[in-house]
């Protein structure tokens, strides 16, 4: 089942970001760094030419390091600096800070030549749902806050938020959900968990894993699983969840065996994994 993208929708979500663009110095675009292309967030892509920004590629921890570093570099080929944190263990925080003053360094050269001091510098942060927004607010600002964007018809006053970076953060707007044309998309998305589970059926999200896996992390799979090339070589991928499901000792329950891999590939039980890898989305 495919999910339904509203033009409406989007409009609004644009229309949200478009008003807010102006108020700010820069826009952090947080993406979940297994999923760099499918988490980008469809809305920002149309507007962004008109605002400086920087794409933070959170939940790096999860995330394969030799793609991430792969990816920094494909941004910043296409002119967007990008920076990985992984702001659950706040680790690369500082990074959000030197990329910042980095990017506006201008403006800041200009406030400091003008002797104006104690300026602060306002930031936007957006991303679709589950990329880590409240989570990087949280350790920004010091402590829990509320992102209204994460919760339907939470009244969208402008809300700033001031962080111990020397920053000012505007509450992220409205719920920008992801744009799934492409069906890989969606089961990438539903397998990092930013879709909720019940609109895929798992088994078809662990055969996509399965899939993605024997092509390209099959040492991974195999350790992990203990596997033999018997298992897998010969064997169609649902055939493999079928014989994975007997190994868990599942008998014939297809869609536990398949939450189960859901559930590894999340909690990194199958190692560090990235499921968008530069220039070849549309092929795996
Ligand atoms: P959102 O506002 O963009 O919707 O995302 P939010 O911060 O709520 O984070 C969604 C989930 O991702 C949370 O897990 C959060 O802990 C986790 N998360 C955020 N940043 C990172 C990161 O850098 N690394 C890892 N590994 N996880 C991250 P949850 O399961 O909803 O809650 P919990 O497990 O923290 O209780």
């Amino acid at each position: 089942m495919a999910l339904q993208w509203y033009p409406g929708h989007m409009n609004k979500a644009k229309n949200q970001v478009q008003d807010r663009l102006k108020l700010v110095d820069i826009v952090l675009e947080i993406v979940d760094a297994r999923l760099p292309f499918s988490s980008r967030n469809p809305v920002l892509e149309q507007i962004i030419d008109q605002k400086k920004h920087i794409i933070i590629l959170n939940k790096s921890d999860l995330a394969d390091p030799k793609i991430t570093a792969d990816w920094k570099l494909n941004f910043e080929q296409e002119g967007t600096n990008s920076i990985e944190i992984d702001a659950k263990h706040t680790k690369g925080m500082n990074k959000i800070k030197s990329m910042i003053r980095s990017e506006l360094s201008e403006k800041i050269q200009r406030y400091e030549n003008n002797g104006v001091q104690n300026y602060r510098i306002k930031a936007m942060c957006i991303g679709i749902p589950n990329v880590g927004k409240s989570t990087i607010l949280n350790r920004l600002v010091g402590k829990n806050v509320a992102v209204t964007g994460n919760k339907p018809g939470v009244t969208k006053n402008q809300n700033w938020l001031k962080t111990n970076i020397g920053i000012d953060l505007l509450d992220t707007p409205g719920i920008l959900w992801p744009k799934i044309d492409d069906p890989k998309v969606g089961m990438k998305l539903a397998l990092s968990g930013a879709i909720k589970d019940k609109i895929y059926a798992p088994d078809d999200v662990a055969i996509y894993a399965l899939n993605f896996m024997e092509t390209h992390y099959m040492d991974q799979l195999q350790e992990s699983y203990g596997l033999t090339n018997a298992d897998i070589f010969n064997h169609t991928t649902p055939e493999l969840l079928m014989n994975l499901t007997k190994k868990f000792g599942y008998k014939e329950d297809y869609d536990r065996a398949s939450r189960r891999i859901i559930d590894d590939v999340r909690k990194l039980k199958l190692g560090r994994l990235t499921f968008d890898i530069p220039g070849e989305f549309y092929e795996e």
